[in-house]
């Protein structure tokens, strides 16, 4: 398998060493807008040899391209001439740039697309009752550091560094959601894609005595109740958990697995 990535910074470069160490799969494709992250990951590779490719060469060449850069490229992939062939697989880590590209995705029919859970637990629960919810509530707590530069606090003029303790600094819908804070609520793209629910309530907490990204899911329907929490620590990009990379490691290790856990 020939593999390509797309966007190297901390998920990108952390899944190239996966590949690099652990597999036979050879990663041949390199994209990022930013050259120097591509000449360092590229320095630090023992096994495979890669290089830099445009995104265009990138999907026609590789069978399995990774996305791990914003969700601002995501619709240029989906729309790439080359992507929906028989045998090739799609990993989008930036699912937030699926939610207005939903009619592009369901036009795929060729290419495998693969959603990794992320930073969340309990998307294998919330497929399988899928159709059955009444209400979905999605709450992310961070710390201060976790959610400085997104859009919603620059448009609204919070001043982050005047919150002590926990303050709920957003309530809305998923599209809200995703503008406003789109590198750290993925997860709540990931819950609609794999719920289906349109309805989704997203509470945004900035807590100043934290360290973790806490998600917090509650499913209420016909089935019961479900509800699931992680308390991720950051990674060395304070906006990412670090289970979000695990998750996407798995993701790939699950390819050569004959064993599927999980539905
Ligand atoms: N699904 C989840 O649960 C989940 C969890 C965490 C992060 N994410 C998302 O995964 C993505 C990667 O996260 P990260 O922590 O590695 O971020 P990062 O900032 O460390 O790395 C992103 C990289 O993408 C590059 N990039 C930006 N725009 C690009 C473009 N147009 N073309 C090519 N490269 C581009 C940047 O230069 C950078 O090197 C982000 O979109 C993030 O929001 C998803």
């Amino acid at each position: 398998m020939k593999v390509g990535i797309i966007g190297c910074g901390f998920i990108g470069s952390e899944i190239a060493s996966f590949i690099d160490k652990n597999t036979n799969i050879k990663l041949i494709g390199l994209n990022d807008i930013d050259k120097n992250k591509i000449n360092v990951l590229i320095k630090n590779l023992e096994t495979c040899k890669s290089k830099f490719m445009e995104i265009d060469e990138l999907i026609r060449k590789c069978d399995l391209i990774i996305e791990s850069a914003t969700k601002n490229v995501v619709e240029a992939i989906l729309k790439n001439k080359n992507l929906d062939k028989k045998n090739k697989k799609l990993l989008v880590m930036s699912t937030g740039g699926l939610i207005g590209n939903l009619d592009l995705l369901k036009k795929i029919k060729n290419c495998e697309i693969l959603l990794p859970s992320g930073a969340i637990a309990g998307l294998d629960a919330i497929k399988s009752v899928s159709g059955r919810i009444s209400s979905l509530t999605l709450t992310t707590t961070k710390p201060i550091k976790g959610l400085e530069g997104a859009p919603y606090m620059i448009r609204n003029n919070i001043d982050l560094a005047n919150i002590k303790g926990r303050k709920t600094i957003f309530e809305g819908n998923l599209k809200d959601a995703v503008e406003d804070f789109p590198q750290n609520i993925n997860v709540a793209a990931t819950l609609f894609l794999a719920s289906k629910f349109e309805k989704i309530k997203v509470r945004i907490i900035a807590d100043s005595d934290t360290k973790f990204n806490t998600h917090e899911i509650e499913a209420i329907g016909d089935f019961g109740v479900i509800t699931a929490k992680t308390q991720n620590l950051p990674s060395k990009n304070p906006k990412t958990s670090y289970l979000a990379v695990l998750s996407a490691i798995q993701s790939i290790k699950n390819l050569e697995n004959n064993v599927k856990i999980g539905n």
